[in-house]
């Protein structure tokens, strides 16, 4: 093997990269990734791949819909440093895979205690064989369904799903200590933010909102996958609950009247303002999905990248939009294009990215409060409280 391409050095490598990206930032986590050599828990694939910063899919449904994976490194590393688990702690992971279990057993060490969950079996076995290969025997591995924890296996002083959610599962809380602390990859209004709840009183808080996406969950509570209305060549709008779309309507305004509104609200190239602007707009629209195009959409319809957030009637749609706002196009104007209709929709959906200029650009940003009984309360200035199963949760803005 040629200079670099050992397993010791590809190792070496991520642990550097995962460092120098800034995913680790404690000594403990740079610790365990540096003991925990993530080969064996993909067997069958070359080296170079097992130590690159991506996913590994490890099982599919017959549709091609991944089913379970080893999670990619930099996600593992901001998941393992946002659950900050110590010496001694007992920890559940939901959704196995055996490398992030191997991980946490290196955090925790011999006076600590990780139980591994999955819901598919043949999950188990392959984290089961890795564990033994890499000499890690700790592991507590069960099967079942992680919405339901592991019945009378708490307290747990930390809890980390690995899997996506669009509800938070009352056993997660239940089983939590006093000050523990829980992850989770959530998927709300379509938007997968990584989420970390601590208690706060009657209720719980998390924020964190990292992006990511995830696995799907399965079993009993198994999401939805989000909704795809295709609206005409080129143009499909995803959106995740709520009423569908009229799309003949829909794919008649796009080719209709087309109204511009720009708010006056500049960002810069590198600010990375649109993940937090996404979520405003998941708050403050209620009808609330995003808009993709590809080349061969109707002439002037163009998505941003990622999908432009949108909202629509039975008349017509709006979506956000950006244009340079100098010669050099290191800042962007932020706007709205209505297509159909009045232009009534698109002046108020402006009118909010001004709201979120003026009021929350600087601040703390959202929280999202979990209320395992009992009403929630919307004391902030802006929230929603968000349709879903389970503990009520508040998407909210100080
Ligand atoms: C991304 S993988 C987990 C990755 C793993 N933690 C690692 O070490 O990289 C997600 C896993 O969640 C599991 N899963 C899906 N639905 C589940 C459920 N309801 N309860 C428990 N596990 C579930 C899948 O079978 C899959 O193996």
């Amino acid at each position: 093997m040629g200079i670099g391409s050992t397993a010791a050095e590809l190792h070496a490598g991520l642990v550097e990269e995962l460092r120098k990206s800034g995913r680790i930032t404690t000594p403990e986590v740079a610790d365990a990734f540096a003991a925990v050599p993530r080969h064996l828990f993909v067997p069958g694939i070359p080296l170079k791949e097992a130590y690159r910063d991506d996913a590994v899919f490890t099982k599919r449904a017959p549709d091609g819909t991944p089913l379970s994976s080893v999670s990619a490194p930099w996600l593992v590393a901001t998941m393992l440093e946002r659950l900050d688990a110590a010496p001694g702690d007992r920890v559940l992971e939901i959704g196995s895979g055996g490398y992030n279990a191997a991980l946490l057993s290196r955090i925790v060490g011999e006076k600590g205690e990780v139980t591994s969950l999955d819901i598919d079996p043949e999950v188990i076995d392959r984290a089961e064989s890795a564990l033994r290969s890499a000499g890690v025997d700790e592991v507590r591995l069960l099967t079942g369904d992680g919405t339901l924890a592991v019945p009378d296996g708490g307290p747990y002083d930390r809890t980390v799903v690995t899997v996506q959610a669009t509800s938070i599962a009352l056993a997660w809380l239940e089983q939590l200590t006093a000050d523990g602390r829980l992850v989770v990859p959530l998927r709300l209004r379509g938007l997968g933010r990584l989420l970390t709840f601590v208690r706060a009183g009657d209720h719980w808080v998390g924020d964190g909102w990292d992006l990511c996406g995830f696995v799907r969950m399965r079993g009993p509570a198994a999401l939805d996958p989000m909704a795809t209305t295709p609206l005409g060549e080129g143009v499909r709008l995803r959106w995740d609950g709520g009423p569908p779309p009229d799309a003949d309507a829909l794919t008649t305004a796009l080719v209709g009247e087309r109204h511009e509104v720009w708010t006056g609200v500049t960002v810069g190239v590198t600010e990375g303002t649109r993940p937090v602007v996404d979520l405003w707009l998941a708050t403050v629209l209620d009808v609330f999905g995003r808009l993709h195009t590809t080349g061969t959409a109707p002439a002037g319809v163009r998505a941003l990248p990622g999908g432009s957030p949108a909202t629509w009637d039975g008349t017509g749609l709006a979506h956000l939009t950006m244009r340079p706002a100098d010669p050099g196009a290191s800042r962007f104007e932020y706007g709205v294009v209505r297509y159909g209709g009045d232009a009534s929709t698109a002046v108020e959906f402006a009118h909010q990215l001004r709201i979120w200029d003026r009021d929350h650009r600087d601040g703390p940003g959202p929280v999202l409060r979990i209320f395992p009984r009992g009403g929630p309360e919307c004391a902030a200035r802006v929230c929603r409280l968000l349709d879903r199963p389970g503990p009520a949760m508040v998407l909210a803005w100080p």
